[in-house]
């Protein structure tokens, strides 16, 4: 059977971020407890003018020749920071990106695991349909409110995926263990802008289906710890990754967990700066690992564990193939992280609580928008695209 998997790959995210520092400052908690307690340095931070379609498109934009624009036949959305509860959001960057139009457009929820159903679905689809090209986007914002305990554990963004045959990065393997069960962790009523959360419950579920499904995996499939490189998790916040990892450490002898922990403070780096992104954060690790890893090499097996709240998990592996980082996009994260402008505390509460409410036509200053594609405003309750 042909080789399928992740080809190429890319992330943006707003042009805006506050530091951790500033906010536990602002928050009266010690800084450590941001920085190493919960492992994060600084948080992404949204303007008006960017929502999940602009930063979708923005990611995709940046990943696909004119080629590919007229190649693809599936757009998958993954989404839980949804515009409509009934059109779909693959369906603008469907037309902001001057795609195909004879292609499936789809836009996927289960919190933050939706992004892996969607790898997983273009897999499939590729494997049925030789030769054909899907666009996988994960992208979301990950808001809780100002003062609350999950503050520290925002963050928003994109990733996009380009998922075909004979792939630059990744074999995506056949070995998933899933499960999924009723669990009340984190949810967000459809009158709700912000998540409704138990953030320490959530937490033990997470560890519960990486543990559980770790050992369903090896039981399958007769591997070890020793048959993988190195791990990426979702990474709601970088010290939960860390948390579940230490869970299975135990199995490696000492030269093993010093070489998986390694790896794993790569897979980190990115979502330390950037935050959650719920749909996202697992494939933004995937690509701080690719990128920052110095020992990674060709047929190395990685172990991917997406988790999305209420609940469901996935624990699949994946084989790096050779030339893998040329499927990235070079010096893509330097200059987002360079070019992002710092704002103190009270700025970032301020730009918090703007934003796209109610249905009155509005217009919005785009001019401090670097972004390629950005939202614009309202108009008969449609919300107004545009590239500039
Ligand atoms: P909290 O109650 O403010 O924090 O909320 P804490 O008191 O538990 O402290 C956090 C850690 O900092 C602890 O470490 C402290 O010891 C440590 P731990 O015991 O956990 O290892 N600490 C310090 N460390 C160093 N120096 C210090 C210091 N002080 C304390 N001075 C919580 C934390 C994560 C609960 C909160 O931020 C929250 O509710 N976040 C949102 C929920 C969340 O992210 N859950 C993760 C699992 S669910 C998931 O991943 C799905 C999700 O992405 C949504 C989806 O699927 O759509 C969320």
């Amino acid at each position: 059977m042909a080789v399928i998997g992740i080809d190429k790959m890319s992330f943006f995210s707003p042009h805006q971020y506050i530091d951790m520092v500033d906010l536990a400052n602002a928050r009266n908690e010690e800084p450590d407890k941001y920085l190493i307690g919960i492992g994060e340095t600084e948080q992404a931070v949204v303007p008006p003018t960017q929502d999940v379609v602009t930063m979708a498109a923005n990611a995709a934009d940046q990943l696909l020749t004119a080629e590919e624009r007229a190649e693809i036949d599936t757009i998958i959305f993954a989404t839980e920071s949804g515009i409509d509860n009934s059109k779909s959001a693959a369906v603008y960057v469907q037309r902001l990106l001057g795609l195909n139009e004879y292609a499936r457009t789809i836009e996927m929820k289960q919190a933050c695991y939706a992004g892996t159903y969607g790898l997983m679905q273009a897999r499939d689809y590729v494997a049925l349909h030789p030769g054909s090209k899907v666009l996988v986007m994960a992208s979301d914002i990950a808001r809780y409110g100002l003062h609350t305990p999950g503050e520290v554990t925002q963050g928003a963004g994109a990733v996009a995926m380009l998922v075909t045959e004979n792939p630059r990065i990744l074999e995506l393997n056949r070995d998933n263990q899933f499960m999924s069960r009723d669990v009340m962790d984190f949810w967000r009523p459809v009158y709700a802008e912000e998540a409704l959360v138990d953030g320490k419950y959530s937490a033990e579920v997470y560890r519960e289906f990486f543990r559980d499904l770790w050992s369903r995996y090896k039981e399958k499939t007769g591997r070890s710890i020793n048959d993988f490189k190195a791990y990426a998790f979702h990474l709601p916040f970088t010290k939960m990754g860390l948390k579940a990892l230490r869970d299975i450490l135990p199995e490696a002898d000492e030269a093993k967990q010093a070489d998986l922990l390694n790896e794993f403070e790569a897979s980190r780096v990115y979502n330390k700066r950037i935050g959650n992104l719920y749909t996202g954060s697992v494939y933004l690790s995937l690509y701080s690992l690719l990128a920052n890893s110095e020992d990674l090499a060709a047929g190395d097996r990685l172990g991917i564990f997406s988790y999305g709240s209420g609940a469901e998990g996935e624990f699949y592996s994946a084989i790096l193939q050779p030339n893998f980082r040329d499927g990235l996009i070079a010096g893509q994260m330097d200059a987002l992280f360079e070019k992002r402008e710092y704002l103190t505390i009270p700025a970032y509460e301020e730009v918090f609580m703007a934003g796209l409410h109610g249905s009155e036509d509005r217009e919005f200053d785009i001019s401090a928008d670097p972004a390629k594609f950005v939202l614009a405003g309202l108009k008969d309750q449609q919300r107004q695209y545009v590239a500039h």
